[in-house]
């Protein structure tokens, strides 16, 4: 996530300096009086479109803006220069209402979502589009699949209005044209905008199922979803505030472990605060939260040396930052436990929590690393093209972390006995044997045993393969061939 240009100064760093998760420093909580809303033209929006669009404004009508006052130009109204400001009924409006214009009310939950991995949804993309998308898909592919999870970067049209190979959608980390990122609406269905239903486990899961991010299934196949199925009454959603332990005790929905308050731990709009590793890699590693003087924020791996504060850093989006703080996996995983706690005991905690890092470490030296050696092995020797994408080995090895491996390492992190094996560990382990093993002996040829071979011998986990009689008996059942 970090580019090569800054790797070279995490060389030159010292000490951690430690940000306590429990302590919302960065997050001063600020409102507008309410002499700033209540716009004297709203009045007019509104009455044409209980109308002209009666669903949306009836929405509006319902939630909690309606109720204090908030009215569709205190959301939607522009100056002239914006570049995506149109005229409509005499007055000066644009039709994306971003992150930024609620921040204007909102600053903690702006703040918080702007430096969070979700806001860098969209720049993580946006290289990769191409190879994946467009080899196999093509545009219109695009603006329907990775855009409506990850968001677009929005076009506008020379008369203010919005391209519409890059508009609609709600991705979660969407460049809007006034360079904010993500959509707010991503979670808060809109025109309610209720917190209630931000709360649900189904305001994460449109984006959150599926291959390679299986986090509903995952849930609801574990002991908390069949617990929150059973007693969904008494989870309290509606209430003004929704500390865990506090206002409910019945069952943690995603939001309870990744955003929500638990006793002390303040609740956050920024997602990834409380995890340790990366789970969506080739080979997972622990990761450090570098905070920024500006309250951006980046993941950088916990096996090199943590960025002094002052140090200037690249981020996702090619912008530079200075270092404010960094903050080690340790503290990261304390904030994760001190939700847990409200429910559980600290032993039982702990005890999963090994468990969880155990079947992590287990993945990276059985499968991640040495699937990772011999893909090195064999692009250096020139058998493979650097080109992403274009040989089918490359969609094997991708397949092998990327949707089985993704789904044992999160069905193992969010206690799913059946994504952390069969939908998970398994099918790793029957890709690599019969399947990537296989594609990458053929590729090397007479060079298999250097380039393939030698890294499995090297590693204790393969010694099952040893006997030739039984890996042959075996991997002919899997569908591949002993060596
Ligand atoms: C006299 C009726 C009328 C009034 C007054 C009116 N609108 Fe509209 N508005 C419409 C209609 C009809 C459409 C759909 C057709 C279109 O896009 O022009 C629309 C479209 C919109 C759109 C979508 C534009 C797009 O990109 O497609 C927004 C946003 C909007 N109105 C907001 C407002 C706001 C805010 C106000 C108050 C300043 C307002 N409207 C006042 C009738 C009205
Ligand atoms: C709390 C802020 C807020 C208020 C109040 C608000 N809107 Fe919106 N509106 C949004 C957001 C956010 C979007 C989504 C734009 C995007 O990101 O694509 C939106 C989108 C729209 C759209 C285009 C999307 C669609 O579904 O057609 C229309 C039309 C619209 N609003 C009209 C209104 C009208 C009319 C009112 C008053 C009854 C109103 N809005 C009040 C925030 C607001
Ligand atoms: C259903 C929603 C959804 C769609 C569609 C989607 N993604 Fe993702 N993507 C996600 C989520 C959620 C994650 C985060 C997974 C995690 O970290 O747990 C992600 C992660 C990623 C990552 C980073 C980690 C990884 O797994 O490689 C890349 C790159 C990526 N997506 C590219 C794409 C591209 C390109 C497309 C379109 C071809 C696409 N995605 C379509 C939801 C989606
Ligand atoms: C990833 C999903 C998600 C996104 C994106 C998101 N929210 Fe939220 N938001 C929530 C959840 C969940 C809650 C309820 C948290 C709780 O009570 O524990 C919430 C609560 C809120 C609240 C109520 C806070 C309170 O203390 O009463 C406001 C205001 C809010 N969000 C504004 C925003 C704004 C502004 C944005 C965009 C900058 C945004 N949200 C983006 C999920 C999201
Ligand atoms: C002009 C000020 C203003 C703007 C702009 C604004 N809000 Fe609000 N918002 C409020 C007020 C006032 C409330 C009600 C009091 C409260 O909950 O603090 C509120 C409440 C909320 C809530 C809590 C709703 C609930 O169920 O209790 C959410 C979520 C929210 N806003 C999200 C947004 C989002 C998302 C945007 C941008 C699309 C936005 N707001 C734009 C002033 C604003
Ligand atoms: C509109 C799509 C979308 C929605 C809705 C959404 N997410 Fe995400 N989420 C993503 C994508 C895409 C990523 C990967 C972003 C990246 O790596 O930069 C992601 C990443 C994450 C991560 C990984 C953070 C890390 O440390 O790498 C967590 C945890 C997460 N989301 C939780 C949630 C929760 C909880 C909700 C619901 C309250 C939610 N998300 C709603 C698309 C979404
Ligand atoms: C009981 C608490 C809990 C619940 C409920 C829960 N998660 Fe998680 N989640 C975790 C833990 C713990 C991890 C691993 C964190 C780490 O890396 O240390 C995790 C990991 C993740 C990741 C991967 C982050 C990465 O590092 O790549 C995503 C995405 C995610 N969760 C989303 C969700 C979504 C969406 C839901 C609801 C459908 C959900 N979670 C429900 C505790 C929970
Ligand atoms: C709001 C309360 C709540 C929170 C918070 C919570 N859990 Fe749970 N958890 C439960 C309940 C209730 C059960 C079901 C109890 C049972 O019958 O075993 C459960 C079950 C489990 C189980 C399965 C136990 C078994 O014996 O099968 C594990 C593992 C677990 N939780 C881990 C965690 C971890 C780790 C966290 C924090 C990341 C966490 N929980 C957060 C309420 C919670």
């Amino acid at each position: 996530m970090v580019s090569f240009r800054s790797l070279a100064l995490w060389r030159l760093i010292l000490p951690l300096s430690i940000l306590v998760l429990a302590c919302p420093v960065w997050a001063a909580k600020v409102k507008l009086d309410p002499s700033h809303w209540g716009h004297p033209a709203g009045s007019a929006c509104v009455s044409c479109h209980t109308k002209s669009s009666a669903g949306l404004t009836q929405q509006w009508q319902s939630g909690a803006h309606a109720e204090a006052g908030v009215n569709c130009m205190d959301c939607h109204q522009a100056e002239r220069s914006d570049v995506d400001a149109i005229e409509h009924e005499g007055q000066t409006i644009a039709t994306i209402v971003s992150p930024k214009d609620c921040g204007r009310c909102h600053v903690k939950e702006f703040t918080e979502q702007q430096g969070s991995v979700h806001a860098e949804a969209y720049a993580i993309i946006e290289d990769r589009v191409p190879a994946l998308a467009h080899n196999i898909g093509g545009v219109p592919m695009q603006g329907a699949s990775c855009d409506q999870c990850h968001g677009s970067r929005v076009k506008v049209r020379g008369d203010g209005t919005l391209d519409p190979a890059t508009w609609p959608n709600s991705g979660i980390g969407r460049i809007n044209p006034d360079g904010s990122k993500g959509s707010c609406s991503s979670c808060h269905g809109r025109h309610r905008f209720s917190k209630a239903q931000a709360r649900e486990p189904s305001a994460c899961v449109r984006c959150h199922s599926g291959p390679d991010s299986p986090d509903k299934e995952i849930f609801e196949a574990s002991k908390h979803g069949m617990i929150y199925a059973a007693h969904r009454d008494e989870m309290n959603l509606d209430a003004a505030e929704w500390v865990a332990g506090r206002d409910y005790t019945a069952a943690p929905t995603c939001v309870t472990c990744h955003m929500g308050a638990a006793g002390k731990l303040p609740s956050t709009h920024d997602v990834g605060l409380r995890n340790v590793w990366s789970l969506n890699t080739p080979v997972s590693k622990r990761q450090l939260l570098v905070m920024f003087e500006d309250g951006h924020k980046l993941e950088i791996p916990a096996d090199v040396p943590a960025p002094r504060r002052g140090t200037e850093l690249t981020r996702v989006d090619g912008t530079v930052g200075v270092v404010k703080a960094v903050v080690p996996p340790e503290r990261r995983r304390q904030a994760m436990s001190l939700v847990c706690v409200e429910c559980h005991g600290k032993g039982f905690t702990d005890s999963f929590m090994s468990q969880f890092d155990s079947v992590v470490e287990l993945y990276n030296a059985k499968f991640g690393e040495p699937a990772r050696a011999i893909m090195d092995n064999l692009y250096r020797e020139g058998l493979l093209t650097l080109t992403p994408f274009d040989e089918p080995i490359e969609f094997v090895y991708w397949e092998l972390w990327h949707d089985e491996g993704a789904r044992a390492r999160h069905g193992v992190s969010m206690m799913s006995p059946n994504h952390a094996w069969w939908e998970g560990m398994y099918l790793v382990g029957r890709n690599f044997y019969a399947r990537f093993l296989v594609a990458a002996r053929a590729l090397a040829g007479e060079q298999a045993d250097a380039l393939v071979d030698s890294v499995l011998s090297a590693s204790e986990h393969h010694r099952w393969l040893d006997d030739p009689d039984q890996a042959s008996a075996i991997l002919g059942f899997m569908g591949g061939e002993a060596h």
